[in-house]
């Protein structure tokens, strides 16, 4: 089945048409620069203008969104504006889109896509994705049923919380060397390994594609791979969950 995903992020909103059977793009990855004030309206206008670009609008269409969503409803806006709390963001992006949608975490969106077609594939126990962006995204897995809106990136974590030291939008504000970022981050896959005990993390986001420059400095007890789909899998998740 084709359908349309769009990934709204802090920076950008990115989305293509997906083939959700073989978990690939069917068409090239757009990307419109996600609007300054962040708002509800603004953002959604933008994702009509892609959806427009991309010019297929057949079926429900997923969306993921950089906050919790729990009955429609979004719950947080930690990169977003204010306002998102307590938004319908099924009746928001439905009216802008003229099309019926389905709205979910864009960290677990990009989970779904990792269990079916990346390295989550068949693996049974605790796996983690962790997107490393702006924010930190999580999709916590069990035996491949997802526990929905986990929000890692925010658990109390130093003098602050986790995003705030482990997320590639620290890394750049605080212009940290590779080292410096590397030895961020496995204190924080770290924690999350402490805690959870997972049998697998899978590290999504841009800058797992940047993994090389980093890897080094993950201490090896820790077992840990990056994303299948690279950035692209918050739009194939996307897609995924509007396929009912
Ligand atoms: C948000 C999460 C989101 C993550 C990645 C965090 O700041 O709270 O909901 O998944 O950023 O975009």
């Amino acid at each position: 089945m084709e359908l349309v995903g769009i990934d709204i992020g802090g920076s950008g909103i990115k989305g293509a048409r997906v083939d959700t059977k073989k978990g690939v793009l069917r068409s090239e990855r757009l990307k419109i620069p996600t609007p300054k004030s962040k708002k509800p309206k603004d953002i959604a206008d933008t994702a009509r203008r892609l959806l427009d670009q991309i010019g297929y609008k057949q079926g429900t269409i997923g969306i993921g969104i950089p906050a919790v969503v729990k009955d429609n409803i979004c719950c947080t806006a930690s990169n977003i504006d204010k306002s998102w709390i307590g938004c319908n963001v099924e009746e928001l992006f439905s009216d802008a889109l003229g099309h019926p949608v389905n709205v979910l975490n864009d960290a677990d969106a990009a989970g779904i896509a990792e269990m079916t077609f990346g390295k989550g594939k068949n693996k049974k126990g605790t796996i983690i994705t962790l997107t490393l962006g702006t924010g930190i995204g999580s999709a916590l897995f069990r035996d491949g049923i997802l526990v929905p809106n986990t929000e890692f990136g925010h658990l109390k974590y130093k003098d602050s919380i986790a995003e705030k030291h482990a997320s590639n939008g620290a890394r750049k504000k605080k212009d940290l060397s590779w080292e410096e970022y590397g030895k961020e981050l496995n204190d924080f896959l770290q924690y999350i390994d402490f805690v959870f005990s997972p049998n697998l993390m899978i590290i999504g986001g841009g800058i797992s594609k940047k993994f090389d420059n980093y890897k080094k400095y993950i201490a090896s007890n820790l077992n840990v791979t990056t994303a299948g789909n690279y950035n692209d899998s918050g739009i194939i998740g996307a897609a995924m969950s509007a396929y009912k």
